[in-house]
């Protein structure tokens, strides 16, 4: 045997598989669907070199060559995302199994574990399902073969005008055996699916919100282990939703905004052992009856009385005496697709903190955190007891519930107890944005035990985690995180708690690089871009809220322009261009749009509802000005996504069209001394951040905004669209100390002075309550993600992980700690789609410590705060000699070091004294 000259590492493995951005999933209606990997693997200098993707009818297939679906063969690439399979189509509800075989840069090589996805329903006429609801006739009529009508058994609209939640039902029988069984389904409304009185999946809600006119999303469940030989009960519970129940703030009748009542559908794909297929669909024999949820409301709540619980209604036997035929409705229209982001769920649990009896005899809870979802009652009463559970983000002084901020959302859920010991509830179709719940109408004082907030959101995974020396900071993050839980409620909304909750484009951009470092939003924003395409204007316009509702016009500057500025954020995160060429066609007819009415290149024109610098407090930014900046901004952004699609004319002209833009904003708000109009924070940073300026006026301006900022005694002027960029704009022209100050201020109006005011989310406004005027009279909400997108700095400049966009996918990073005196320390972790990046800093008197850990198949841009490459060792050896230090220099006051993958430790000895 040869004698091995140098210690092999263990090879490189393919894990965290994901098809279209999602781990093994079920019902992808995409026919050439991307296929992406993280690597994993010890040492230093780790890469792939090559990969072979081997897709398989069955994994017992993947042993022989000759029965693959699909083999790439060996491509020698470094990449690992971004692949699209290229094999023979699946056939609606095919399941495929895969598995990636890469060779590292030692030439070994390891198979991955297998990961899955299965096609939905690929043809609509494959569906051969009818919408069902509840037979609303009017009283009197009577449903075929009955003697009462719906109205009978309790069909009524309640005094909030909701309808009560319907049950539906449909036995099946099963003769032979099973070998799998689907069920995709889909509601213009909510629903809930039960197999033999089991729930289908822990869904909290489905579908999510789509502009059901245009576009429903279903839901695709194996169901073959919840059925059984004989008999089978399919039930289904029904609400209204986003589609006929209270959205946003309207004065309209409910229901007007998309249906009057909601529907059902479903197609069961059977497949028995000996080879043979049938479906069960919704059609008229389907039965429906009422149950205990007598509504069940978004924004209103629900009210739930357990007397009426129909005992065994979703199981076999049920006697389905008070249940009539469904009927049967019209055909909605819009497209039926997959679903293309995480469900939402249930993800985590909050106990109350303390409980405090109030003057009216009932009891308020407070959670410790705002939240956003509903709470578990657990509870013992009389039959007939009636629970009130009424929420809030905040207190008044005398320790009542602060409801104004709801508006019209009600946010009330009633629980009529049954009255058979210890009884548990919560709600099904209802959220709230809440700190505080008030119980009323128990006949004993609650013990702390008695509630639970139960957590909602779109479940998508966790990537980042940040934490540093000061408290102050680490709340601050604490509070971006529970702000973007709060609101990734299958759109991107502004705010989870008044008659608002819409997908604001302007909140929605700002955020969105916040919002990818701290959890794996790829599938979602993939669906939300869905979402805005749908919204767009026949005249090209990008609008303010997706989906369209309330606001239909077109977008306000820094609103409309979510649909460029998200889809490159996506290619920055996770390098998808996929998403770019998807929706290239919806980004040119906005540019041609804003074109179209400023032929000048300023955009003064068509500026619809121009909010500006939003919620800016103390000073505002010119409005001309904002709108020309983010023009410019985006054929920029434009150009690049050109270059990256490999459309060279149109890359050209959008180069061309950025040049002008620049040209006619300096020419318009620029001054020679590098003033920039109005003298603004915002002003300035917007023209830094995305390069209006000259070279030569970059540095002056610069300093301007800190003058500006100085003058206010370091406190920000900045709203919705300039505090994204402040932080990073001083820290990119050198003013990081400046950055320091305005995070860790707390005086009026700054991040800290909400976090003293008690803030565990991120509030709306600087002034959403303060000691003088308390609670804001206007629009007022505690649980807003915009001002959050200070983030973005968190992760990016003072834990120092940044994507470089020329290798995007975080394949390359840029490494730059902004280390300053204020903060001792700072962990920042983030998992990428290639793999885990961490930086570790501390300082002390003697130095500083940088530890990097760079994933396998990643490279860094190190820049360490050290003015000579001799004060700079790693890991105990100078730098040209450690390994995985590809190269070091100095440069501009810093020592700058490229490395390769792996955990590197640079030691930064402090300026030796002169003399020492
Ligand atoms: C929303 C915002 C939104 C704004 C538009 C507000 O009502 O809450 O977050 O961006 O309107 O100016």
């Amino acid at each position: 045997m040869p004698v091995p000259t140098r210690v092999m590492s263990s090879a490189l493995q393919a894990v965290s598989l994901r098809c279209e951005h999602l781990e093994n999933p079920l019902g992808i209606d995409v026919a050439r669907p991307q296929l992406s990997w993280a690597l994993q693997g010890d040492g230093r200098g780790r890469r792939q070199c090559a990969y072979r993707i081997v897709v398989a009818n069955d994994p017992d297939d993947f042993a022989f060559e000759t029965r693959l679906r699909w083999d790439s063969g060996r491509i020698d690439t470094g990449e690992c995302f971004g692949i699209h399979y290229a094999g023979p189509g699946l056939k609606s509800c095919e399941r495929v199994w895969w598995s990636v075989r890469v060779w590292d840069e030692q030439g070994q090589s390891v198979m991955s574990d297998a990961a899955i996805w299965e096609a939905g329903i690929l043809d609509p006429a494959e569906w051969q399902s009818d919408w069902i609801t509840a037979p609303l006739a009017p009283r009197g009529l009577r449903a075929p073969g009955r003697e009462d009508s719906f109205e009978d058994i309790g069909w009524l609209r309640t005094e909030i005008g909701s309808s009560p939640v319907t049950y539906f039902r449909r036995e099946l029988r099963l003769d032979k055996p099973l070998r799998r069984a689907r069920a995709y389904a889909t509601a213009l409304g909510l629903y809930r699916l039960y197999i033999n009185g089991t729930r289908a999946d822990d869904r909290a809600f489905a579908p999510g919100w789509t502009d059901y006119h245009q576009r429903t999303e279903y839901q695709s469940y194996d169901i073959t282990d919840h059925l059984r030989d004989g008999e089978n009960v399919l039930a289904v519970t029904l609400a209204e939703g986003w589609y006929a129940g209270y959205v946003g703030f309207t004065p309209r009748r409910r229901g007007a905004h998309y249906g009057n009542r909601p529907y059902f559908l479903a197609h069961v794909l059977l497949e028995f052992e000996d080879g043979t297929r049938s479906i069960v669909a919704t059609d008229g024999s389907w039965q429906v009856t009422l149950g205990p949820i007598r509504y069940s409301d978004l924004l209103k709540g629900e009210l739930y009385d357990a007397r009426r619980e129909l005992s065994g209604w979703h199981t076999p036997g049920y006697d389905g005496a008070n249940c009539f035929p469904a009927e049967i409705g019209p055909d909605r229209g819009g497209a039926l697709v997959a679903e293309r982001a995480q469900a939402m769920k249930i993800v985590e649990e909050v106990k109350p903190v303390s409980v405090t009896p109030t003057s009216t005899r009932s009891y308020v809870f407070d959670l410790g955190q705002n939240m956003v979802g509903h709470v578990r009652l657990r509870l013992q009463a009389a039959s007939g007891t009636t629970v009130k559970i009424r929420h809030a983000e905040a207190l008044h002084e005398d320790g009542s519930l602060y409801t104004e901020n709801l508006r019209t959302a009600t946010a009330e859920d009633t629980y009529v107890c049954k009255g058979q010991g210890i009884e548990t509830y919560e709600p099904s179709f209802t959220y709230h944005g809440f700190r505080y719940v008030e119980l009323s109408g128990l006949d004993a004082p609650p013990d702390l035990g008695a509630l639970t907030g139960r957590v909602l959101m779109s479940a998508v995974p966790r990537t980042g985690t940040f934490r540093c020396s000061s408290p102050l900071v680490n709340q601050l993050y604490s509070n971006i995180v529970w702000s973007q839980k709060g609101n990734f409620i299958s759109v991107p909304t502004d705010c989870p708690q008044r008659d608002e909750r819409l997908g604001w484009l302007g909140d929605a951009q700002v955020f969105a690089s916040t919002a990818a470092y701290n959890m794996d939003v790829s599938a979602f924003f993939t669906k939300w871009m869905f979402d805005v395409a749908d919204a767009q204007l026949p005249d090209g316009a990008i609008t303010d809220v997706a989906p369209l509702l309330l606001f239909e016009n077109g977008g306000a500057p820094g609103w409309a322009e979510a649909g460029i500025i998200i889809p490159w954020t996506l290619y920055l995160h996770y390098g998808d261009s996929a998403v770019i060429d998807r929706h290239w066609n919806t980004m040119v007819a906005w540019m041609d749009y804003v074109a179209r009415h400023n032929p000048t290149g300023l955009r003064q024109n068509a500026l619809n509802l121009n909010f500006g610098d939003w919620l800016a407090i103390g000073s505002d930014a010119p409005r001309d000005l904002i709108a020309t900046a983010f023009y410019a901004y985006s054929a920029r952004l434009m150009a690049d996504m050109a270059g990256i699609l490999g459309r060279s004319d149109e890359q050209d002209e959008y180069s061309m069209l950025w040049s002008r833009i620049r040209g006619a904003f300096v020419e318009a708000f620029v001054d020679d001394d590098g003033a920039v109009a109005g003298e603004t924070q915002t002003g300035f940073a917007l023209a830094l951040a995305f390069d209006l300026l000259p070279d030569n006026l970059r540095p002056v301006a610069a300093t301007r905004l800190v003058e500006n900022l100085e003058a206010h005694d370091w406190r920000m002027t900045t709203g919705f669209l300039g505090v994204k960029w402040l932080l990073p704009v001083l820290s990119r022209f050198g003013f990081s100390d400046v950055a320091y100050k305005l995070l860790l201020g707390e005086a009026f109006p700054s991040w800290g002075f909400c976090i003293r005011q008690g803030a565990t989310t991120m509030w709306e406004r600087w002034d959403s309550w303060t000691p003088e005027h308390g609670f804001q009279e206007e629009m007022n909400s505690f649980n807003h993600y915009a001002f959050g997108s200070v983030g973005e700095w968190l992760y990016g400049y003072l834990g120092g992980i940044r994507p470089d966009p020329h290798r995007a996918g975080f394949q390359h990073v840029i490494v730059a700690p902004e280390i300053q005196a204020g903060i001792g320390w700072c962990d920042t972790e983030y998992l990428s789609r290639v793999g885990r990046f961490a930086v570790a800093w501390k300082q002390s008197d003697d130095g500083k410590i940088v530890q990097v850990t760079i994933p396998p198949n990643a490279t860094a841009t190190v820049h360490l705060p050290a003015g000579k490459k001799e004060l700079v060792s790693e890991s105990g050896s100078d730098l040209d000699s450690a390994t995985g230090v590809v190269s070091s220099k100095e440069q501009d006051g810093q020592v700058v070091v490229e490395i390769e993958s792996g955990e590197f430790v640079f030691n930064i000895q402090n300026c030796m004294r002169k003399n020492a």
